[in-house]
């Protein structure tokens, strides 16, 4: 009997070493990969910005990503206004530290999307966006926009580039979604995102953004063919997500006040 009872306690001190054991071994490594976790995910980021603006060589490595990069200036810009703020508006010193989709969900940093407005279907839109912005003479000639917006499943995620008129799509791109494989998980068939470079995103006075995914295909006659891109197909309401998300941020409520400043020179 007292065999027994030792061999119960004796299991216990040693599940109980072995748990204290492993969680000091986990957690130290959580600690201690954290640095190169954030580094690999900025890494990831600054892969899609240069995708996106079709920057981006295949097989580069990480340091000629991050010098690549480095030919963008990385600003604050507030949505409502148009124009720059400093991070510190925003409680970061760093602008590349300024999470826009978690301010999103602050509502001291965000702002209710009215039904009738959420065409992205997002509810709520961060009052301060983080644009990339590249320069050459003191002339802005590419801006790579964050946009985002709900397709049929998910809420997708990507950039959208501008070329220096700021109505010319450089590249298009969407790096988190969860939209069916072959259906609208096709967003990210390089064939299709290829024909977004070169469209045009607003009417000729720039009033309004005019980008339509067109079912059955772009005809070789269409009207408005400059704003036109191939629906997915077997997926139209991925289709009609991307559609009303890339209007929505380069529309008033998004982009255009910046976009209009900047075309100004005002900002
Ligand atoms: C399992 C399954 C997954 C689907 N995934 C998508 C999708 O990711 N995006 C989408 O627009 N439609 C998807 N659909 C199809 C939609 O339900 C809908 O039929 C389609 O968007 C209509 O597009 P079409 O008019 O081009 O056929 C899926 C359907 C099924 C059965």
């Amino acid at each position: 009997m007292a065999k027994a009872k030792e061999t119960v306690s004796r299991t216990l001190v040693v599940a109980l070493v072995l748990s204290i054991v492993f969680s000091v071994v986990v957690s130290t490594a959580a600690v201690l990969l954290r640095p190169a976790q954030i580094q690999n995910q900025n890494l990831d980021i600054k892969t899609n910005i240069l995708s996106s603006a079709g920057m981006l060589e295949p097989g580069s490595s990480a340091e000629q990503i991050e010098e690549a990069f480095a030919r963008f200036d990385v600003r604050l810009v507030d949505l409502d206004t148009g124009e720059f703020v400093e991070p510190s508006a925003v409680g970061v010193q760093d602008p590349m530290k300024y999470d826009m989709y978690k301010a999103a969900s602050d509502p001291q940093m965000s702002t209710n999307i009215p039904s009738s407005e959420d065409k992205a279907g997002i509810k709520r839109r961060p009052n301060v966006a983080k644009v990339y912005t590249m320069s050459e003479n003191g002339q802005i000639n590419r801006v790579v926009l964050p946009i985002h917006g709900y397709g049929l499943w998910s809420t997708l995620y990507g950039f959208i580039s501008l070329e220096g008129d700021l109505n010319t799509i450089e590249g298009l791109g969407f790096y988190a979604h969860a939209e069916t494989p072959g259906l609208g998980g096709e967003v990210d068939n390089p064939r299709w995102k290829r024909q977004w470079v070169g469209k045009e995103v607003y009417n000729e006075d720039r009033s309004e953004p005019q980008v339509r995914l067109v079912k059955g295909g772009v005809s070789a006659d269409a009207q408005d063919k400059e704003h036109k891109v191939d629906a997915l197909s077997g997926a139209t309401l991925t289709s009609r997500g991307v559609e009303q998300l890339v209007n929505y941020w380069m529309g008033d409520r998004g982009y255009a006040p910046f976009l209009q400043k900047l075309r100004e020179g005002e900002v």
